[in-house]
């Protein structure tokens, strides 16, 4: 019989489900996305994200029990995500799986959102492909592995020495970089999200007409949380010198993009930019730690130069997930779920949200 887990994921804007046996395989993974109804605001918009959350949650719920085919009698636990994210996004997935924990009589596993981007790696791909992790698994440990999260909320970089240890090598002290993608899109009229916008706009502009200088970041920046500035991040920096170089191009007195300003060029110089600072830093610390393979996660992993740029320079493994598996899901939950009920751990029905969670807390 497979340890299988029902796991919800609700802590920014999709309202999210799955089904998944053994922390790896997917029996079903529903995702109902808010893209559209945030696309107006340029960005997540808090309250109206809890509130489609409740709307949703019940169907998506459902919908994934009924697609995996799975009973309920066949489910040896609940994982939720617990933090970080939204508060009142959250509170929706978690009393959700507290009142199926309460009504089945099944344990409930709280997970934290970033070890769902890690575990996103255990996940079997479409076509049961093993991954990385599992190759690595099959030649002995796969530890230390280098985890890069990268999405609209996150830039992580953190160094895992065994199941359930991590370190926090670097973050950013500002912007997280896919909120940066977000705020220079919407700076460029290009639509939300803006990764993607980016992306493609950067196909056809020059990503060296613009020199985006490198952030120096030390550990006086108030925010850091870690033992040494060289794994830390700045993004707010390459934002204002995206606003300075439209004012500059736009040759309008209020410096709104017009038919002069280069949006291609600034897009690619951009992308260009911050691509680079994540990739160096990167291979720095997976050079420095030894470490066997480096797991990127988060909707920014989606990027194609973020990709080239790591796989180009590297000795070790990258392992990139599908796409459907790097953005917001739950099926990675299910996994992180997996492991943590492996090691005997359980929450209680009194546990709260957290949305400032820490890893290893
Ligand atoms: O992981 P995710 O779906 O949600 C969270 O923020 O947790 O990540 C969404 C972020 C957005 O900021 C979006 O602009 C960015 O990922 N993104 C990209 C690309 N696709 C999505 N950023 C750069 N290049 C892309 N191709
Ligand atoms: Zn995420």
């Amino acid at each position: 019989m497979p340890v299988r887990l029902l796991a919800i994921e609700t802590s920014c804007d999709e309202t999210a489900a799955a089904v998944v046996d053994d922390g790896c395989r997917i029996r079903s993974n529903v995702i109902a996305s808010q893209i559209d109804l945030h696309r107006r605001y340029g960005g997540v918009f808090p309250e109206l994200a809890s509130r489609a959350h409740l709307e949703a949650i019940a169907a998506v719920v459902d919908q994934a029990m009924q697609e995996s085919g799975a009973s309920w009698e066949s489910l040896s636990a609940v994982a939720v995500t617990k933090g970080p994210g939204l508060p009142g996004s959250l509170v929706v997935g978690v009393n959700m799986a507290k009142g199926i924990c309460l009504a089945r009589d099944l344990p409930l596993i709280g997970v934290n959102h970033l070890e769902g981007h890690i575990y996103s790696h255990w996940l079997d791909a479409d076509g049961g492909q093993t991954s990385i992790v599992h190759r690595l698994e099959a030649l002995g440990s796969p530890f230390p592995l280098l985890a890069l999260i990268v999405s609209g909320g996150h830039t992580e970089l953190v160094l895992m020495r065994d199941h359930g240890k991590y370190e926090l090598l670097g973050h950013t002290v500002d912007d997280a970089v896919g909120e940066a993608f977000d705020k220079v899109a919407r700076m460029l009229n290009l639509g939300y999200p803006g990764g993607p916008a980016i992306q493609r706009a950067a196909q056809t502009g020059n990503p060296h007409r613009f020199k985006f200088s490198r952030p120096r970041i030390s550990l006086s920046a108030k925010t850091a949380r870690v033992a040494s500035d060289a794994f830390l991040f700045s993004f707010s920096g390459a934002k204002t010198h995206a606003m300075h170089l439209i004012r500059e191009t736009s040759r309008s007195a209020n410096g709104a993009v017009t038919r002069y300003t280069p949006v291609n060029d600034i897009a690619a110089s951009f992308q260009e930019a911050v691509t680079s600072w994540l990739a160096e830093k990167t291979i720095q610390a997976a050079e420095l730690y030894r470490v066997k393979a480096v797991l990127v996660g988060g909707g920014v992993s989606a990027n194609k130069l973020l990709r080239e740029k790591l796989q180009a320079h590297f000795g070790v493994a990258v392992s990139f997930p599908p796409l459907a598996l790097c953005t917001d899901n739950a099926a990675m939950i299910g996994a992180a779920g997996y492991f943590a009920f492996m090691r005997g751990a359980r929450d209680d029905l009194g546990m709260d949200v957290v949305p400032d969670l820490k890893l290893g807390m």
